[in-house]
């Protein structure tokens, strides 16, 4: 194992580390010394769990260690997936003191995070994700939650974990198409807070999609660090957190249009930034900065053809809802970005019939 680089997320007595280091899984890395109590609960999943499992239960040594394996997939962030985990943590007579260990991608983070903060109330948990997405975003920053059949994320609470331990060995398993997914939420953090960063990963793209341990490790710390920054700020998004959400108003239509599924969330969000970007009206030379970027990542960077008004009512901007008002992040220029119920309505019809 080399070095490992500690960012906090401080949130007052609520604070806690997030640890990045690669081979920390298989090092004896203490994992033990973040659990208050005896108890703890392995979430996983099946395809995660004969990859870590093992390494995760022995970096818990000393303590009562047992373990939950979830089917793989979106299609299992639900209420009976929470209900079975709770039935196993009433089984064994867990007491408030147990701390659940979330092993996994965001599927399996947000299912385990949500099922800590029902379970009598609220009980510790722990996020060791392995994917590139849950590793910058989804394992930081306390929010949980399952998808009900009426939309995705529909029930869910704010719950931050004791401790967020990030393996950068563990994306050398990963598939590329997810590497990559997760590189579009890299790119938005220098998008929308760090131009020097956007810089750097214009200088890095290729290493990072070839996977150069160095390069991956250095990114996800600067996004953990903007992450962990907004968070501090505004942990329950009442505003400025409302900034992660750059590309998503465009990224979220198109994976409703398309059917949750078709493409990867980053995917979305990678198509929706440069429309995003368009609509922000930056200058010529920014908007192809980013789209150059994210074409170079290997990512779309227009979205499948769907039509312009299917997009804007799956924006919950058809005529039904005039009144409703929708706020957009707009970037000022790269590594700014700003919240706004204003924006150019003609401008976006061009954005969502130039998509076409
Ligand atoms: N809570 C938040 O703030 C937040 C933010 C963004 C996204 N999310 C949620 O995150 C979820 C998406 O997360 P994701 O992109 O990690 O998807 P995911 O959890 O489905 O993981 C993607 C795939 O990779 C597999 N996998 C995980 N780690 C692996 C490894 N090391 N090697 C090989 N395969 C591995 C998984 O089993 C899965 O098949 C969505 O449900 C989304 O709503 C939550
Ligand atoms: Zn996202």
């Amino acid at each position: 194992m080399s070095s490992t680089r500690t960012i906090t997320v401080e949130l007052g007595d609520r604070s806690y580390p997030i640890v990045i280091g690669n081979g920390l899984l298989g090092s004896g890395f203490n994992l033990a010394k973040y659990v208050v109590g005896q108890d703890c609960l392995i979430v996983t999943n099946e395809t995660v769990a004969p990859l870590y499992l093992d390494a995760v239960t022995a970096n818990l040594a000393g303590k009562a260690v047992d373990s939950i394996c979830l089917p793989d997939g979106e299609a299992f962030k639900t209420l009976s997936t929470v209900e079975s985990i709770l039935d196993r943590l009433v089984s064994s007579g867990a007491n408030r003191d147990a701390t659940i260990v979330a092993l996994g991608g965001g599927v399996v983070g947000d299912i385990a995070g949500f099922t800590a903060a029902c379970y009598m109330r609220g009980i510790n948990f722990i996020q060791v994700p392995t994917t590139l997405l849950a590793q910058v975003d989804s394992s930081v920053g306390g929010k949980t939650g399952v998808n009900h059949p009426g939309g995705k994320n529909l029930i869910g609470a704010f719950h931050q974990p004791q401790a967020v331990l990030i393996d950068t060995d563990t994306l050398k398993r990963l598939p590329d198409r997810e590497l990559k997914a997760g590189l579009a939420e890299v790119i938005k953090y220098g998008a929308i807070a760090d131009a020097d960063f956007f810089s750097w990963l214009e200088d890095n793209i290729e290493a990072l999609i070839t996977r150069d341990a160095a390069a991956l490790a250095r990114s996800i710390e600067r996004s953990c660090e903007l992450k962990a920054e907004v968070v501090a700020e505004d942990e329950r998004e009442a505003g400025r957190r409302a900034i992660l959400n750059f590309g998503h108003t465009f990224g979220h239509a198109i994976e409703r249009c398309q059917g949750y599924g078709e493409w990867l969330h980053g995917e979305a969000v990678a198509a929706g930034m440069v429309m995003a970007a368009r609509l922000s009206g930056i200058d010529a030379d920014d908007e192809k900065r980013l789209q150059d970027l994210i074409e170079r990542a290997g990512l779309p960077t227009a979205p499948p053809g769907v039509p312009a008004d299917e997009l804007m009512q799956a924006m919950g901007l058809d005529k039904k809802v005039v009144q409703k008002q929708l706020r957009f992040v707009l970037l000022r220029k790269l590594g700014d970005a700003v919240i706004t119920p204003d924006y150019d309505a003609s401008r976006l019809a061009d954005v969502l019939e130039a998509s076409h």
